[in-house]
């Protein structure tokens, strides 16, 4: 989603933002710009210089190596529209009615509307359809009022600006804004959506994600909510809503995991569904390490004492991770006999259940940005917190990829799932990580609350060992025939995925994958659910594509398939080898596994199948159209 870099300091900084932008495409866009203030002019102000382009970053470039655009201080941007189309006018920077002021923003004001016509009863014109154009116009009108009031025409004048009219505006959003009459301030801010400052030797940064700063820093100051700051050459200052001066450490970025490197893979979504034995074998080194005692297998952030009292388990996540909280919720509930729910985070902030005791919540996902996800985890912090009971207190944990993330920051524990960073926007490794981690929190609830037998807990623990080697050996082997068979798809308008019991979240999975990168119509359904209603879209164009593990529900997906092949479908199995196997148009053989681990292993080659389709229709399988990796609107 929209991505914010911006530099200050005394260097040309066009090629910098650039090269940060770069580092934000990752997000999803669907246009771009850049906005310098230019050496003093005669009349000791900067000009302010405007490139912007629809699509692809590289037309910015272009752009700017055809028209230079010089200075030391700058603003870019990466837009995926939200109001008004993706076209130039509507690409950040906007610029006020004195044309010398120009922000970038991140995020949705939602009084827009109001704040618009109230700026046109005053004359002023707009150029574009974005509610961020409202904000340049309120500072112009802003500093035009506090010179009048004899404050001098510097950096702190803009600083007041910004403070004031971040008042006006509801919403969530982050923004960066400059002004030409003041070529040694970058101000920004912060409301519910991510910015980062970065701090270099006598340069300063501000970012939507750390991962556009490596490269430039390590060192990084995360702004919170409702914080304000300004960036000189010579240091931040930082200051809370209500404008006291806040003195906060930076910290510094850790390790090497934020370098994205596609290495020699065609695409980052290839590579990171290559990286998953990896990322097991990860997270079951750090969480689950050999030669500890078996009441003590599993290393999480949630204590004994916690697991005992609980009793109830809500699970809030959007898309990809609520696949995930949904193989959690089988494990937890059928496992270790916990109920457990899993909501759209977008439906339960504005219809959560009645409140139960002794709750505890989670929030997955993998940005740890998600705006529905953040959101429902706050109201449902405050609607607790409201009542005043230690049963209905607020227990909470995270599980996320990104430690420096709001997700992180906000809930007082979390399971980082270590998958290092993921580019491609379809999520792959980062959905076998957050499935991980709800098999680790099985096996400690199972254990401490005497739900399974010490052997049967040493059983799954250890089938959970083998998965990183099982699932190296499946991306081998259906790696070669995903792409053999992708060819006979590339035409296919409508898919049908079948799973049932833990693996019913995978055919949903499986489903979302396909539409999000081939754009193939494709749907998830309990195989049982056949019958009523999507049994009649079956023809010979309709494949059906079924997950069928030994286990309670194997017999009953078997014979729901072959009520597919009845009326003519395709059907492709995901499945062991075996006599029923033969039924199966093709096979993308699993190995036999317990019903609780497979779904690990069955995710693998629906993976496989869309990235082929996808990359077959040449397709821009990491950056799908209208899709972000980060979605920080409602
Ligand atoms: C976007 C991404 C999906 C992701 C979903 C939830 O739609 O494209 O891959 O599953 O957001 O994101 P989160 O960061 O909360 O896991």
């Amino acid at each position: 989603m929209c991505g914010i870099f911006g530099v200050i300091g005394s260097r040309e900084v066009s090629s910098l933002i650039i090269d940060g932008l770069r580092k934000l495409e990752y997000r999803g866009y669907d246009s771009a710009g850049l906005a310098t203030i230019q050496n003093l002019n005669k009349n000791q102000f900067g000009e302010l210089l405007i490139r912007k382009s629809q699509g692809k970053l590289i037309n910015l470039s272009n752009l700017i190596k055809e028209k230079p655009i010089q200075g030391h201080l700058g603003i870019g941007h990466t837009r995926w529209a939200t109001h008004g189309k993706p076209n130039e006018k509507n690409a950040h920077p906007h610029i006020d009615f004195t044309g010398q002021i120009a922000v970038v923003q991140n995020g949705i004001i939602e009084n827009h509307r109001d704040l618009s016509k109230r700026l046109k009863l005053k004359g002023i014109k707009f150029n574009s359809e974005t509610d961020t154009e409202i904000i340049p116009h309120l500072l112009g009108l802003e500093i035009k009022n506090l010179l009048d009031k004899g404050l001098l025409t510097n950096g702190q004048t803009l600083l007041s600006a910004v403070q004031n009219v971040l008042s006006l505006l509801e919403g969530t959003y982050s923004i960066g804004v400059i002004w030409a009459k003041a070529p040694d301030a970058l101000v920004v801010a912060r409301r519910q959506a991510p910015l980062v400052i970065g701090c270099g030797e006598g340069e300063y940064f501000c970012a939507s994600d750390s991962t556009a700063l490596v490269g430039f820093t390590r060192t990084v100051l995360p702004l919170e909510d409702h914080e304000v700051a300004l960036l000189t050459p010579l240091g931040i200052e930082l200051y809370d809503e209500n404008g006291n001066r806040q003195y906060r450490e930076p910290s510094l970025l850790r390790g090497t995991e934020l370098f994205a490197d596609k290495k020699n893979y065609r695409h980052f979504m290839l590579k990171e569904i290559y990286e998953q034995p990896e990322t097991a074998q990860l997270w079951i080194d750090r969480y689950m390490p050999s030669g500890v005692p078996a009441e003590n297998l599993v290393a999480l952030p949630i204590s004994k004492s916690s697991i005992e009292k609980i009793e109830r388990i809500q699970i809030l996540a959007c898309g990809t991770s609520r696949h995930a909280a949904m193989v959690g919720a089988y494990l937890l509930e059928q496992f270790a006999g916990v109920p457990t729910n899993v909501f759209f985070a977008s439906e339960f902030r504005y219809s959560p259940p009645p409140l139960s005791p002794n709750t505890l919540t989670i929030g997955v996902s993998q940005s740890g940005e998600t705006a529905d996800t953040l959101a429902a985890l706050r109201m449902e912090k405050q609607r607790r917190d409201a009542i005043n009971d230690p049963d209905f207190s607020f227990h909470q944990l995270g599980i996320t990829n990104r430690l420096d993330s709001s997700l992180a920051r906000e809930l007082d524990h979390v399971i980082d799932i270590e998958s290092g960073i993921e580019i491609g926007v379809a999520a792959t490794k980062t959905f076998l990580g957050q499935m991980l981690s709800f098999y680790g929190l099985t096996i400690l609830f199972a254990s401490h609350k005497h739900k399974r037998s010490t052997q049967e807990i040493l059983d799954f623990s250890n089938e959970l060992r083998m998965v990183p080697k099982q699932l190296l050996d499946i991306i081998k082997k259906h790696d070669a025939l995903s792409k053999e068979i992708a060819r006979l798809f590339v035409e296919t308008k409508d898919v049908i995925f079948l799973g049932r019991g833990i693996n019913y979240p995978i055919a949903l999975e499986g489903a979302l994958k396909l539409k999000e990168i081939s754009y193939i119509h494709a749907q998830g359904y309990p195989a049982g659910e056949l019958k009523h209603g999507p049994i009649a879209l079956l023809d010979k164009h309709v494949p059906v594509i079924s997950i069928a593990i030994p286990g309670v529900v194997y017999e009953k997906v078997i014979s729901n398939s072959q009520e597919a092949k009845a009326r003519d479908a395709r059907l492709i199995g995901v499945a062991p080898h075996g006599p029923e196997s033969e039924m199966f148009d093709e096979l993308f053989s699993i190995p036999k596994v317990s019903e609780w681990i497979s779904p690990l292993l069955t995710v693998i080659p629906l993976q496989l199948f869309s990235y082929h389709i996808a990359s077959h229709k040449g397709l821009d399988v990491d950056q799908p159209r209208n899709l972000a990796k980060s979605v920080t609107v409602e």
